[in-house]
């Protein structure tokens, strides 16, 4: 760990559906997957960028909360699972 570092803004990812798939990313040269995590719908997530994670891949149906404002992630091809 490094002492000095600062930490980074957080992102809040409110699923919408379940099997939400967030998918952490490696900082440095290499970007490699280090890190998966599911949600299922209404679940939420508040995550940090840190001096490991330096993108986040997100799957699914989820609101994604960010200073820049809400962005929404949509299913992959569309419809998403139907919901009971
Ligand atoms: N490992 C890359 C890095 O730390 C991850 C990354 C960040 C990236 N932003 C990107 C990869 C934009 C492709 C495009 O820089």
């Amino acid at each position: 760990m490094n002492e000095n570092y600062m930490g980074e803004d957080y992102i809040v990812i409110k699923a919408q559906e379940n099997g939400v798939t967030i998918i952490g990313l490696t900082r440095g040269k290499d970007t490699r997957f280090h890190h998966t995590e599911k949600l299922d719908r209404g679940e939420v997530m508040v995550l940090q960028f840190t001096e490991h994670t330096s993108a986040m891949k997100i799957r699914g149906h989820a609101e994604v909360y960010t200073r820049f404002g809400m962005i929404k992630a949509e299913s992959p091809g569309g419809g998403g699972k139907p919901e009971k």
